[in-house]
């Protein structure tokens, strides 16, 4: 319950930076829902006109039940505004994402964006990188080989099941979450990370986000600009 009000918090103070006319990015997960919901009420009730692309197809359905317009990404140049959460995030606004397997699509939409608003409970917010396994999406091809480069990295990689299967991302890929504890050196891991062939991402956001909302379990939110 705590959570839920920390998360709610940050997610209505970054609702609250939506103007008409913006294209807007929704994240995905447990925070960027309640963006969703709250966007959903102020465009049914409150006049506002917006253009959205989501990062996964759970938030593009949940969108579209809310009533927000959704664009196809062949009509989207650029994207005013994202609204997306984060697994870790660091006081440089370094993050960890893809807790729910939607990186690639949340980081493309990221990198397409004038602004990328993270918001999360105030757990998330820490010293070093790496206690959250990071998510790596790979191509099921010679899985096996991309694994043990993972391995070599020293990500202790394991393979995402879901209810007993592999979990499969919305691009058809597998993610291998890599158990690393602390990362000292994100910039360069992310380098090492996207050199593997068969690593299509990594769930290391650097340089990406623009602004990070906390929240905390009181309802009060901290706002930390990079
Ligand atoms: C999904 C993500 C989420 O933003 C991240 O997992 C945080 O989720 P939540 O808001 O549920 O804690 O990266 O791929």
């Amino acid at each position: 319950m705590q959570i839920k009000i920390a998360k709610k918090a940050a997610a209505e103070e970054a609702a609250k930076l939506v103007r008409t006319g913006m294209t807007v990015g929704l994240g995905t997960g447990s925070t960027a829902y309640y963006a969703i919901i709250r966007l959903g009420e102020m465009v049914r009730n409150e006049g506002l006109i917006i253009n959205a692309v989501a990062t996964s197809e759970e938030s593009d359905k949940l969108a579209r039940e809310q009533g927000i317009p959704m664009v196809p990404f062949s009509e989207v140049q650029q994207i005013d505004i994202d609204i997306d959460g984060a697994d870790e995030a660091d006081a440089s606004l370094r993050l960890i994402k893809g807790g729910g397997g939607a990186l690639l699509r949340e980081k493309i939409i990221a990198a397409a964006s004038d602004q990328m608003i993270v918001i999360a409970d105030d757990a998330k917010l820490v010293n070093t990188l790496g206690k959250f396994p990071l998510p790596v999406e790979i191509i099921p091809f010679a899985h096996e080989l991309t694994m043990h480069k993972l391995r070599e990295l020293g990500g202790a990689p394991v393979i995402r099941h879901k209810q007993d299967k592999v979990f499969i991302t919305d691009n058809g890929n597998f993610i291998a979450d890599c158990y690393f504890e602390e990362i000292q050196d994100p910039e360069t891991l992310n380098i090492h990370l996207n050199s593997i062939p068969g690593v299509v991402e990594n769930g290391l956001f650097i340089g990406l986000a623009t602004t990070l909302i906390i929240g905390n379990d009181k309802g009060e939110v901290r706002i930390i600009h990079r």
